[in-house]
């Protein structure tokens, strides 16, 4: 049931999605030739925040650590009880604080500790997308994950990943300067982010949103 109240909303927008005519076609491509990219800076190293779930990705993180795994140190990882913690407000404090990017990592489907807190994560992050879009931002800037404490290689490879993926779209055309989106997204997360430090972990409570 969760599944399918998760899942659902994407597949009708696919289906309603109209084909595009030739029409449309040529003025999206007009358009695209009026608004070319920018070519990014080959040596621009975005800032990247993850927002961690501690059950998994975290774990995962320390496990990667440990096989001498190499990813990216673009990013900086926020620690969080549980993906279900985070809102939309706090992944869009993180973009308009000047993050490059950033993605939410948490326990694989049908598998967090809490039941649903990933399933709403992952609500609460396509809708960001949608938000995105309409401000004329990418939505790939933002994303969500999902793995188990033992996949060390997962969060590697899916840091990796991310960061070459934020690195071909370039700077966040909102970054300001002396803004640290970190210490911006970890403030706008008050009480739920948790400290770094290993044992320091509190089971926190998670409730749904009312990000649909
Ligand atoms: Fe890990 Fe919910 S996402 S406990």
């Amino acid at each position: 049931m969760a599944d399918a109240d998760v899942k659902a909303p994407e597949a009708p927008a696919a289906a309603a999605a109209p084909a595009p005519t030739a029409e449309a076609g040529a003025a999206g491509a007009e358009a695209a030739e009026e608004t070319p990219r920018k070519p990014v800076d080959p040596d621009f190293e975005p800032e990247i925040i993850v927002f961690a779930c501690h059950y998994c990705a975290y774990a995962a993180a320390d496990l990667a650590g440990s096989m001498r795994l190499q990813y990216p140190s673009n990013i900086r990882m926020i620690k969080l009880p549980c993906t279900g913690k985070l809102e939309v407000i706090h992944l869009l404090r993180a973009i308009e604080a000047g993050a490059d990017g950033v993605y939410a990592a948490g326990c694989l489907e049908g598998e967090c500790h809490y039941l649903k807190g990933n399933l709403w994560a992952r609500k609460r992050v396509n809708y960001v997308k949608t938000l995105l879009e309409e401000l004329g931002m990418e939505p790939e800037r933002v994303e969500m994950y999902n793995m188990s404490s033992a996949m060390g290689a997962k969060f590697a490879e899916v840091a990796t990943e991310f960061t070459n993926r934020i690195k071909e779209l370039g700077p966040n055309p909102v970054k300001r300067e002396g803004v640290n989106p970190h210490a911006a997204a970890r403030a706008a997360l008050g009480g739920v982010a948790m400290p770094d430090e290993a044992g320091s972990s509190t089971a926190v409570p998670v409730e749904e949103g009312h990000a649909e």
